[in-house]
């Protein structure tokens, strides 16, 4: 039942469990609008009253917001006249309250919170992909999940990019692991052998991930082994890892100096040069970002050196908004990426666009970036651009899009090739719409000239 005014303190003969069950609403449309189905509250219960705020209004709630603060002034002041057992709700009320509006008052208040991301096979059958978002204090950029990793995703979903003809797979900088979780839901009834890692460099933001690879394949927390390695089949297995590109530096440091590579081997030497890694990174002013240098790090380090060409698919999403990220991706992604065809295979690629490219058809290995196209941010992707073709990679394909357009061309070609209905169309254009108008660049680049397998 609803209330046709919201519970005040003194006024409305509103009484402490219309405050209570407003403020559970108001959670539970927050967690719907972050895709959970929130536990059984509040309809199913016949004697509930609560104030149906409408949270999609913005007029709705602005009020919301001034409500929750007079709720959280209303239980702070009853919680110190009141005796232990009335106290104690008025405490939980407090705390709901204050959850609820550092949420509606942005992420950067909200603390870690639970997100759900949908997306759609090539059957247009729907998944989610429940990531873990951690606290902004804890995670700086990556405790958001960014529109490229959901753009990525999608495409990894539908098979556009098809992971399945790839053995070794390497995801860099993940943030909230989404890319990753899409890779596996992708190989999960794959019957060859397939080992993914995700990489990020803060311990809370991988401690996020695993957190999203538990809830989004419904496992327990044992599952993990020690080495932050986890069996999702029979034949997939993903580990966490951390990885801060900038440690790539001393790895050609020491390498070069085992090595003693000539100088006059011009092109080893630039391969070899340092990049500076930007002001904000820790490793360059430890105290000024202390929460990594204090969190517990239970991850083992990518290890450069046997990584070494290891693996056939590497995959990074809004990697490149530092100069610094532009010059030392590059070299990362031409350590790592594999120097040998994988297999001769042209299944999977269906949509037109990817009939001009060869690397795609003979399973070259292949680096899929997707960067946004922020008009502060041309820099760096023209570096990156440069720096990529400077060390023998090309552009096979690229593709620039927004979420939504993306849907909608995806929908046009799925309609040409299937009878998908026009309420499932709708109904998949409606769930999709993320509130984002960024043009995002989905760009895959492979070696040049590599021999085929
Ligand atoms: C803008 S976020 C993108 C996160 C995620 N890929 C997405 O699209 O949602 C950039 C990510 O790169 C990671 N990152 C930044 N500097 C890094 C470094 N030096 N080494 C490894 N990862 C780094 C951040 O921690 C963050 O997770």
């Amino acid at each position: 039942m609803v209330l046709s005014v919201p519970p005040f303190p003194g006024k409305n003969n509103s009484k402490l469990e219309h405050f209570e069950e407003t403020v559970d609403y108001v959670l539970s449309q927050l967690e719907q609008h972050r895709g959970i189905t929130p536990e059984a509250f509040p309809s199913v219960s016949e004697t509930s009253l609560y104030y149906p705020w409408n949270l999609l209004d913005p007029i709705d709630k602005n009020w919301c917001i001034s409500w929750l603060k007079t709720v959280i002034k209303y239980a702070t002041i009853s919680l110190e006249t009141s005796e232990a057992d009335l106290a104690q709700r008025f405490e939980v009320l407090l705390s709901n309250s204050a959850k609820a509006l550092a949420e509606l008052s942005g992420k950067a208040g909200s603390g870690s919170v639970k997100a759900g991301i949908t997306c759609w096979d090539s059957n247009a059958n729907s998944t989610v992909l429940t990531i873990n978002e951690p606290d902004f204090a804890d995670a700086d950029v990556g405790a958001k999940t960014w529109g490229s990793s959901i753009l990525l995703s999608r495409w990894i979903i539908r098979k556009e990019i098809d992971v399945s003809g790839y053995k070794n797979i390497i995801e860099l900088g993940s943030g909230t692991g989404l890319c990753g979780l899409a890779i596996g839901k992708a190989l999960l009834d794959s019957e060859s052998d397939h080992s993914l890692v995700v990489t990020d460099y803060i311990p809370s933001i991988l401690d996020s991930v695993k957190s999203g690879f538990l809830s989004t394949f419904n496992l327990e927390k044992t599952a993990f082994l020690e080495s932050n390695t986890i069996s999702l089949s029979q034949f997939l297995q993903a580990t966490i890892s951390a990885c801060d590109w900038f440690s790539f530096n001393q790895y050609t440091v020491d390498n070069e100096s085992k090595e003693s590579i000539s100088l006059l081997n011009i092109s080893q030497t630039q391969n070899h040069e340092i990049v500076e890694p930007p002001i904000a990174n820790y490793s360059d002013v430890k105290d000024s970002i202390s929460f990594i240098k204090n969190q517990k790090n239970s991850y083992l380090s990518l290890d450069w050196e046997s990584s070494l060409h290891k693996f056939d698919l590497v995959v990074a999403s809004d990697v490149l908004y530092e100069i610094s990220h532009a010059l030392i991706i590059p070299r990362i992604v031409n350590h790592l990426l594999s120097t040998k065809n994988i297999l001769k295979d042209s299944s999977g690629y269906t949509r037109d666009f990817f009939q001009n490219s060869s690397a795609l058809f003979k399973r070259a290995p292949i680096f899929v970036i997707v960067v946004p196209l922020r008009k502060t941010h041309w820099n760096e992707v023209n570096v990156f651009m440069s720096e990529m073709q400077k060390l023998g990679f090309i552009s096979e394909f690229q593709k620039d899009t927004t979420l939504e357009q993306d849907i909608s061309d995806w929908l046009d070609s799925l309609e040409s090739q299937t009878n998908i209905s026009v309420s499932r169309k709708n109904e998949i254009l409606s769930c999709s719409n993320i509130a984002d108008d960024q043009t995002y660049r989905i760009w895959i680049w492979s070696r040049t000239n590599i021999p085929e397998a």
